[in-house]
């Protein structure tokens, strides 16, 4: 295992949203702030939309974990269920049952649900995520969705999340109806160099790491040149450089490792590479390279 290599309690760049992981530079702060917002504001229809793997689902946990029990939320991931199936799911995420036979029942019974709401103080927030996989039709019924509403106050809060081509479908002329509605829209930039170089002295630490530092300084500079800021990338480049600096029993990662790495994830070409001096750790000089069996070998 790598982690007990490099003295660490568990692996520090796992690819899931766990809260304890969660690292706030300035662009997450900044998004996560403007969601919290627009939810305690209650603006109707919001948007949230970011680079593949730059952090919007792991900011809308942080934001789940957030709200106080007067929000209802419901947490769509699915989009491309189709409209009865979209009502079974918001309404098992909501808890409210049973199912009904046909949207008519649905809608009615829904709005039944958000009027008691109302009436308790409490509010019900409707988040989107992969919303670019939408259906024209889907967007259609959201858009419909926020039509609920009294003469004071919208009943239903929607947070439509994804990558940038949601910005792209709802700004097409017949989507014109439901792009007039979003009060609020928020772009997720990646994380810059320093953020970036943060991130994962944060994680390493978070899992345990109390060393000077794994990766050297100008490792942290490759990092950001060849992952461009994106979390999701940093992990999987991070993840494989500690997988091969442990079977090359390397306790400290450089440019050259994080070139490699990030080479056989498709993310540099060959040329940078090719003329990399690979003699280090217990290696011999001309030993043929044999990194794919070794990253094989587990952590
Ligand atoms: N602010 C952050 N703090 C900690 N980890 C993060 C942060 N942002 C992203 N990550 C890490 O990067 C991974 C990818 O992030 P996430 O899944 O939230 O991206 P995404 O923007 O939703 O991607 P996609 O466009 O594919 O849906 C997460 O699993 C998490 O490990
Ligand atoms: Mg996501």
């Amino acid at each position: 295992m790598y982690t007990e290599y490099y003295g660490l309690v568990r692996l520090p760049f796992e690819m899931t949203p766990d809260p304890s992981f969660l690292y706030l530079g300035e662009a997450h702060r900044e998004g996560l702030a403007t969601l919290v917002y627009a939810v305690n504001s209650g603006k109707g229809f919001v948007m949230l939309t970011g680079e593949v793997g730059t952090g919007k689902t792991t900011l809308l946990h942080a934001l789940l974990g957030q709200l106080d029990s007067t929000t209802n939320s419901a947490f769509i991931f699915n989009p491309r269920l189709d409209p009865m199936g979209f009502f079974r799911m918001l309404f098992e995420e909501l808890g409210v049952g049973p199912a009904c036979g046909t949207k008519a029942e649905y809608l009615l019974a829904l709005n039944q649900y958000l009027i008691e709401k109302l009436a308790a103080n409490e509010r019900v927030l409707l988040i989107v995520d992969e919303a670019q996989n939408l259906s024209t039709e889907m967007l259609e019924e959201i858009r419909l969705l926020s039509n609920l509403e009294t003469p004071r106050s919208k009943l239903i809060q929607i947070m439509l999340v994804g990558q940038p081509e949601l910005q792209v479908l709802v700004d097409q002329p017949e989507l014109r109806q439901l792009r007039q509605r979003i009060a609020l829209r928020h772009h997720l930039r990646p994380f810059d160099e320093v953020e970036s170089a943060e991130y994962v002295s944060e994680r390493l630490a978070k899992a345990g790491y109390t060393g000077r530092g794994i990766f050297k300084k100008k490792a942290l500079k490759e990092l950001y040149r060849v992952s461009e800021g994106i979390p999701r990338l940093i992990n999987n480049i991070c993840d494989g450089t500690l997988l091969l600096g442990y079977a090359r029993q390397q306790t400290s990662l450089g440019p050259d490792d994080i070139r490699e790495v990030a080479h056989d994830l498709g993310l540099v070409p060959k040329d940078e590479v090719e003329n990399r001096d690979t003699t280090r750790g217990d290696e011999k000089p001309g030993k043929p390279r044999r990194r794919r069996r070794l990253l094989r070998f587990g952590r």
